[in-house]
């Protein structure tokens, strides 16, 4: 089963991914994180060609061997791995190996373009749906940030470069249930997810 879940930052695709690969059995992967692996090797002056990244079955990123899961929720690299996803040789690379490790087992994997480009073919196809302040909010909570004027600006920057760039902006798949998360608890959200994941198995059982 692979079940792709889309949507802008802090929009809760990590918490509902996660909780949804627990109760379902599934391999979650925060496909986010493999482009700010991408950004940080940059940064160090590594040449897309010489990188290659894994990431665990218990979710650590490896680049070159080396654990840098830790490194990569910065202020810093949320911009620069929004600037990356915009290169042509990045995406290619990125999302082969993308396709590949959703080939090996059940996942459920959350990014941009994991509906419309990475698995346009996915079982289930949920697009997380969240105001600018609601998202702000969140992020800046989880950060410890008490500048919420500058994350809203961040977001909105990121927002912007994320969703007009040339290939692969983000956008829900014309099949995907989008789900408006603005009024609903994380626990709401994660529920009407689940929803979606039994109605799916159930047809599935059914033959449907
Ligand atoms: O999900 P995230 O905030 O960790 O993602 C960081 C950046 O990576 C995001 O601003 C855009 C890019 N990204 C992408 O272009 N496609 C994906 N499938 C996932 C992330």
């Amino acid at each position: 089963m692979r079940i792709a879940i889309d949507g802008p930052a802090a929009s809760g695709k990590t918490s509902v991914g996660r909780t949804l690969a627990q109760q379902f059995g599934c391999r979650f992967i925060e496909t986010g994180n493999m482009y700010r692996a991408v950004a940080l090797a940059m940064a160090r002056g590594l040449p897309l060609d010489a990188m290659t990244i894994d990431i665990t079955e218990d979710e650590r990123l490896l680049l070159n061997g080396e654990d840098v899961t830790g490194l990569l929720h910065t202020p810093e690299l949320d911009q620069r791995s929004s600037e990356v996803a915009t290169r042509p040789d990045v995406r290619t690379r990125l999302v082969a190996l993308q396709r590949e490790m959703a080939g090996r087992r059940d996942v459920v994997m959350e990014g941009r373009d994991i509906g419309t480009v990475v698995l346009p073919d996915a079982d289930v196809k949920i697009f997380l749906r969240a105001s600018s302040d609601i998202r702000a909010r969140r992020r800046a909570g989880e950060r410890g940030d008490h500048d919420l004027a500058g994350t809203i600006e961040q977001l909105r920057s990121r927002d912007e470069r994320d969703s007009t760039r040339a290939i692969a902006p983000l956008n829900p798949a014309s099949d995907a249930t989008i789900i408006d998360t603005d009024q609903k608890t994380l626990a709401e959200v994660i529920s009407a997810a689940a929803d979606l994941v039994k109605e799916h198995l159930n047809e599935r059982w059914h033959g449907v």
